[in-house]
């Protein structure tokens, strides 16, 4: 069976590769053990199984003892089972190729994505520029009307954002199994507990796609606000997230005189 020893060749190849190299590096460096990348793998193997079947039909015997059990395979009238039983194999395997190739995938893309990227430094809105790094709540200062501009914002929030970020602000409203990247929680500690109010009223006003482009390629779903909402009803809403969730707002040197 001139045919086992080209087999036998490709799988020590494979082996040496795959077991031996991180072997000696475990030797070098005890305790690890450092794996050879499958692209590479798959490229040694290439030539390894490339080289082999050159080198193994070099001569016209070499060539007949390597073709020839395959030949005999498909022409020779006695080996119709298992003509039939290498073509299914042959096939069920091309075809399991190609559905991994076309099978779609719902994981999100490996490309990091930045929750908190660094706002612009101004931002245009309903024909204004504002000024982030020294922009207020205007409401916040406004004592006597405090409970009822937090009451106004929370029927914003409900009439627009509940949809999304859910009635107990979890981000789990009842679309939000639909979006990737998710609705924000903003009970969680990472998002308005730790950004200030100028931050939040650009995200509100831009939504997803007023995020920089290091934010992408995860396309978030948050609607640009300033299209639909006026000023006033943002920085109410801001409250009442606020006031709702208990957390306070993070307030810049700039911010605080
Ligand atoms: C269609 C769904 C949807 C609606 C409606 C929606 N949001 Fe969002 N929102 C999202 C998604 C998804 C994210 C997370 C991705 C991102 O940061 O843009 C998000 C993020 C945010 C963030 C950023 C939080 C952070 O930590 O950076 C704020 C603030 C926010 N939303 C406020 C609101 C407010 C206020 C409303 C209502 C006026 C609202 N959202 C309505 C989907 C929505």
């Amino acid at each position: 069976m001139k045919i086992l020893k080209p087999i036998l060749i490709i799988a020590v190849g494979y082996l040496l590769l795959k077991v031996g190299i991180p072997f000696v590096g475990s030797k070098l460096h005890p305790g690890t053990w450092p794996v050879v990348p499958t692209s590479v793998l798959k490229m040694y193997m290439f030539f390894v199984v490339a080289g082999t079947l050159l080198f193994s039909t070099f001569s016209e015997d070499g060539y007949a003892g390597i073709v020839g059990p395959v030949a005999d395979i498909y022409t020779n009238p006695k080996k119709g089972l298992l003509r039939f039983v290498s073509i299914m194999i042959v096939g069920s395997l091309g075809a399991y190729v190609a559905y991994q190739y076309v099978k779609p995938t719902f994981d999100a893309p490996v490309e990091l994505r930045s929750i908190h990227p660094a706002p612009p430094s101004t931002v245009k809105m309903w024909g204004k520029s504002y000024s982030l790094q020294t922009l207020k709540n205007p409401l916040r200062a406004d004592k006597a009307n405090f409970a009822k501009n937090v009451e106004e914002g929370g029927i914003v929030f409900f009439q627009n954002c509940f949809f999304c970020h859910g009635d107990r602000m979890l981000g789990k409203g009842p679309f939000y199994q639909g979006f990737n990247p998710m609705p924000a929680n903003f009970v969680d500690v990472g998002t308005i507990a730790q950004l200030t109010e100028s931050f939040v009223f650009w995200r509100i006003g831009t939504g997803g796609p007023g995020l920089p482009s290091e934010a992408t390629p995860w396309l978030s779903a948050m609607p640009i606000w300033h299209h639909l909402l006026s000023e006033e009803q943002i920085w109410k809403v801001i409250l009442f997230l606020y006031d709702y969730t208990g957390h306070s707002p993070r307030v810049t040197a700039a911010q605080a005189h």
